[in-house]
């Protein structure tokens, strides 16, 4: 086992679908893989492997927020031998070109976080999806009818975020969604030279103040996984 992760080696699929909430991880594993078996529970952090089209693949809890996610993302990258994550999550709405329910492709994460200082210095480096990932995920949405718009991530260290018009100005910028992991996922994976892509369904509009019923979510959140599977098989 690694640190927080408490699989045998083997037992982790060399691909893996990560939420935020552990939780998801089990509906995950259970709605959509045939025979999930539970590797991890430490700290309630919940991962499963199962197949999916006859392919191995895990889906591991992350946990909120960038440095939780780094803790996952490097335990699977450096000790589970890890070639694709593809984060699964939500995002609140920062532009017109996105509504509520849309998946946000996150081409690239501007963060306000401080992690990526002690690696780069004065270098700010642009955390980037893997693009071959990505175009296959686009390629899958447009054929499946799901809404998906591509474009820039915000991975704030904040929910609540004490300044309100940082969101305006990174809009103005075509950033599309306000997130709080895409950063941390991209950097690790460029770090390892492995496939990192986030999708993040829209769950509430800053600009707007539209928000999204539970149902709506539950279902918009079925569409994406199903566009994070068929792009990992295909
Ligand atoms: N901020 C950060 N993360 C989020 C949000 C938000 O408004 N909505 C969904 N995830």
């Amino acid at each position: 086992m690694s640190t927080h992760i408490g699989a045998a080696p083997g037992q982790i699929a060399p691909h893996v679908l990560m939420p935020g909430d552990p939780y998801r991880a089990r509906w995950i594993a259970e709605t959509f893989l045939e025979d999930p078996v539970q590797y991890n529970d430490v700290r309630g952090m919940l991962g499963y492997t199962g197949t999916y089209a006859g392919v191995r693949v895990s889906a591991q809890g992350s946990g909120m927020g960038q440095p939780s996610l780094a803790i996952y993302a490097h335990e699977l990258f450096a000790e589970y031998d890890v070639e694709t994550i593809v984060r699964v999550g939500t995002c609140g709405g920062l532009s017109d070109a996105v509504k509520v329910r849309d998946v946000v492709l996150g081409v690239a994460a501007s963060t306000d976080s401080a992690m990526n200082v002690p690696r780069f210095g004065h270098v700010s480096f642009a955390p980037a999806a893997d693009f071959t990932l990505a175009r296959i995920a686009a390629e899958v949405a447009e054929e499946r009818l799901v809404d998906l718009v591509a474009g820039g991530l915000f991975s704030s260290d904040q929910f609540y975020n004490p300044d309100p018009d940082i969101a305006r100005t990174l809009a103005g910028y075509g950033v599309l969604g306000v997130e709080m992991e895409a950063a941390a996922l991209y950097t690790l994976a460029a770090q390892h030279s492995r496939r990192a892509l986030a999708l993040c369904t829209v769950s509430d509009h800053l600009l707007t103040g539209e928000e999204t019923s539970a149902q709506e979510r539950q279902e918009t959140f079925e569409d994406m996984i199903v566009v994070a599977l068929e792009s990992i098989v295909r």
